[in-house]
């Protein structure tokens, strides 16, 4: 899978991305992760991206020509991507060294020379993946607080991606125009106010990364633990068996592993009632689970 970050801070991506998990993901290929700098972009003699709101008001908006030559870069990187991995599978027409691209920052896109990518399905509501190139158009994620907020359901859907393209907003917001161009998503980590989309962006990245197939060391990893079935997580416990006088619950000593598993689910429902009641209309839940939860509400009255 492969993330492709537009920002004006590139190296705090970078910085973000290649260390512990992520960073593994990188080194292994199961992801990729391209911070593409809207500033190498723009047309502004002075590299300017940002200027004052038509209609007046405070704060500078980010402008709509360098991210658009930012995106059309983007697009271009995709399908150079796509091009050289047929190549390799010998599955393309064309030689991938042959494919004109204008990925380089020192020759931004020309004016009306976008990569087009299939219309929209719009019955779907989501991008096809059908038509000229054959490659889906990727989605565009634009990081805002306005935007529809984030969760482990939007995770496990974008982890299906192969491309995704992320815009990191800064100063007072982004021309509107360029968002409607791109057809972005606005996606919010939660309700309260970053200086910028790079933590938010970094935050969705790795949420994602971990879903994808080989980023994770053991796939069980991923689905055994906080939001699986709508449950939280049960307690862990580890060396040694009495620490400061607390004792490990004995059903975890005494090898039985059918009894593990059912106190293991049963503290996940308790913590979850306990925590995040909320999360409990959605569970996944087996009729015993069901009367088991019953029955500790009953004992809670
Ligand atoms: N940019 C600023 N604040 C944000 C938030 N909460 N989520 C996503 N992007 C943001």
């Amino acid at each position: 899978m492969n993330f492709y970050v537009m920002t004006l801070f590139p190296e705090m991506i970078l910085q973000g991305v290649n260390t512990s998990i992520t960073g593994r993901g990188i080194k292994s290929g199961a992801i990729s992760v391209e911070a593409v700098h809207i500033r190498d972009y723009t047309k502004d003699k002075h590299g300017k991206t940002e200027d004052a709101p038509y209609g007046g008001g405070v704060g500078l908006v980010m402008q709509a020509q360098p991210i658009w030559d930012c995106y059309q870069a983007v697009l271009s990187m995709i399908e150079e991507r796509k091009a050289q991995k047929e190549f390799i599978a010998g599955t393309a027409s064309a030689d991938p060294a042959n494919i004109q691209t204008d990925t380089e920052p020192s020759s931004p896109c020309p004016e009306d020379d976008s990569v087009s990518f299939p219309a929209e399905d719009d019955a779907a509501g989501e991008p096809a993946d059908t038509g000229s190139t054959g490659t889906k158009r990727p989605r565009v994620l634009y990081m805002s607080p306005q935007g529809r907020v984030f969760n482990q359901q939007m995770a496990e859907e974008l982890s299906k991606e192969e491309n995704l393209i992320f815009l990191c907003g800064h100063y007072e917001g982004v021309d509107e125009r360029v968002l409607e161009l791109m057809e972005a998503e606005e996606v919010s980590i939660g309700d309260y106010v970053l200086t910028g989309g790079e933590l938010p962006a970094m935050v969705m990245i790795d949420s994602i990364s971990r879903l994808v197939p080989g980023v994770l060391g053991k796939i069980e990893s991923a689905e055994i633990e906080s939001f699986h079935d709508n449950l939280l997580e049960y307690p862990q416990y580890s060396r040694p068996e009495v620490f400061m006088g607390r004792q490990v619950p004995e059903i975890l000593l005494s090898g039985h592993h059918a009894n593990v598993d059912k106190w293991r689910r049963e503290q996940s429902i308790l913590r979850t009632l306990k925590k995040r009641p909320d999360l409990l209309e959605e569970a996944v839940l087996t009729d015993k689970e069901k009367k088991y939860l019953d029955s500790v509400r009953e004992s809670m009255l």
